[in-house]
């Protein structure tokens, strides 16, 4: 296994086991790992340091890290760590059972933060001192520079900034991989440089990672595949709500607001984003591009249809059967796809430049369009922000798109006051229902609630929402977003009940 990968002499000292590997990082240290979206991420050392850390608790010492990452990794990772109650403090996404149940019962802290933010916080220190980077790679090179994986992620930041480094040079990824990157680099204030993108393919920087040797304390090589992320066939709701984009998208390009190859598309995570990407595949669109932070399923299918002519992102997030697909073909793909650091992928300022489509998925939404991406109910953490609001902010279409009911229709997704507040109305332009879409652009909070209720609630709670809206409107003593505070969050209370909204 270890013959072609390491071909850096001094680093072909350092293979050891992940065991050995492991017994680098201590108690209380806070590991900046690579990994985003269950790709990327380093398969052995996180469950050596799990087993490390099982055995320390049974002796009753306490062993916890602060572990900081791109975004979701996966079971091997993120569940081990979870399993053993090892991790102290988790920034900036998750999305696995066991991590989430620890940060629901209060048993580890999660920063949940912009991903385009997360380096430039851990740059000035807001998080601490960074001791280790785990990182995974497809290749060491001769001259020390590392060939990156599957994601990016902000493996730069952590390998500046780390104490210590250890790599998994994972075999089981496809060198072909080599050229696909793109690492960029951005400076602090004041001395930050505009970033020199102005096509979502445009390269700026260099396809390797560089680390000083000093720091390489451990190389394990590993031969593990990332993590299987299983797309369903789209349902009904996704087709019906990838229906209302496509036709809406249809109407702008009729109007002359965007060209007819649309405009750099952002395309979040989950079902319903791909069958997003599965409409407009099947669409009237030629010469599609991307810039996006994570590229599923249904971007390869439109990339191997010839539909999309390139893909930026910060990760490759794909089922068994794309990966298969993309491995075969990768000399082909790698053409088309760029993958960069996060901080990059997701920039305000090319997301501003480009006037990317975003679309979003999100867990409800107010008759005013505030959003709730990220808690159930108001206090329970659902996944996090991702970058949904490094997108939002800046795109120049901003879509947030749910099915209109949760919980076998227990639950309203369009409520009189969200929960939680991930974005605010002032960057929501668009929500998308199965039953409608509702362009919310240039209209006021009144006009706004109206179109909501009437384009994306569904039916059976339209008749309570307008009720809602015609009561606080001649009530409330303040008539631009009126509410009867008293009464918003009867709904949520409801469903904490367990009944219907
Ligand atoms: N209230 C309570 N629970 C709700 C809900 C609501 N209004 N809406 C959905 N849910 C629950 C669903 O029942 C489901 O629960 P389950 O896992 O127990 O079955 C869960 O939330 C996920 O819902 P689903 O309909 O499967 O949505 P999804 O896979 O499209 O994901 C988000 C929706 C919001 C969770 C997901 O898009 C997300 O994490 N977004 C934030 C990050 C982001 O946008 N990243 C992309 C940026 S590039």
């Amino acid at each position: 296994m270890s013959e072609s990968r390491i071909h850096n002499a001094a680093l072909r000292g350092k293979i050891m086991s992940a065991d050995e590997a492991a017994a680098f990082i201590n108690p209380g240290d806070n590991i900046g790992v690579s990994g985003f979206t269950g790709s990327g991420h380093p398969k052995e050392v996180p469950q050596a340091l799990a087993r490390r850390i099982e055995a320390a608790t049974a002796r009753g010492e306490t062993f916890r890290v602060g572990l900081w990452t791109g975004a979701s990794t996966a079971p091997e990772l993120d569940g081990a760590l979870s399993k053993v109650n090892g991790v102290s403090l988790r920034l900036p996404y998750q999305s696995d059972p066991d991590c989430r149940n620890r940060i629901n019962a209060g048993e580890a802290f999660y920063t949940d933060v912009h991903l385009s933010h997360v380096a430039q916080n851990a740059a000035w220190g807001h998080y601490g001192k960074l001791d280790v980077a785990l990182i995974e790679v497809v290749a060491i090179l001769e001259d020390g520079r590392l060939v990156p994986s599957t994601s990016i992620g902000n493996n730069p930041t952590w390998l500046q900034l780390a104490d210590r480094v250890i790599l998994e040079v994972n075999t089981g990824l496809n060198a072909q991989l080599e050229g696909m990157h793109d690492i960029y680099e951005v400076a602090l204030p004041p001395n930050r440089q505009p970033i020199p993108i102005v096509r979502a393919d445009d390269r700026i920087g260099t396809p390797y990672l560089t680390v000083d040797p000093k720091k390489i304390v451990a190389v394990v090589e590993t031969n593990t595949p990332d993590r299987d992320t299983k797309f369903s066939a789209p349902d009904e709701n996704s087709r019906l709500i990838a229906g209302h984009i496509l036709d809406f998208l249809a109407h702008e390009v009729k109007l002359g607001r965007i060209p007819a190859n649309l405009l750099p598309l952002q395309s979040g995570v989950g079902n319903v984003a791909n069958a997003v990407m599965a409409g407009l595949n099947d669409g009237p669109y030629e010469n599609l591009t991307a810039y996006t932070e994570v590229l599923q399923d249904g971007m390869l299918d439109m990339i191997r249809s010839g539909k999309l002519v390139s893909a930026s992102a910060t990760a490759i997030s794909l089922s068994k059967e794309a990966l298969t697909d993309f491995n075969a073909n990768l000399s082909e793909y790698r053409k088309r796809i760029i993958l960069r650091p996060q901080e990059i992928s997701n920039h305000p300022e090319v997301a501003r430049r480009l006037g990317v489509i975003s679309m979003n998925g999100m867990l409800e939404a107010d008759i005013y369009g505030n959003v709730n991406s990220t808690h159930v109910l108001g206090s329970r953490m659902m996944n996090g922000l991702g970058g949904s609001g490094d997108f939002a902010r800046n795109a120049y279409l901003s879509i947030f798109m749910t099915p209109s009911l949760a919980k076998n229709g227990a639950l309203s997704c369009i409520v009189p006051m969200v929960s939680h507040v991930d974005h605010t109305e002032h960057d929501v332009q668009v929500l998308v229902t199965e039953h409608g879409l509702a362009d919310l652009r240039g209209l006021a909070p009144t006009q706004r609630a109206k179109r909501v209720i009437e384009k994306c609630a569904d039916p059976k709670f339209r008749p309570a929402l307008h009720d809602y809206l015609a009561r606080a409107t001649s009530a409330a003593n303040g008539k631009q977003t009126p509410h009867l505070l008293g009464e918003a969050f009867d709904w949520h209370l409801r469903a904490l009940r367990g009944e219907s909204m």
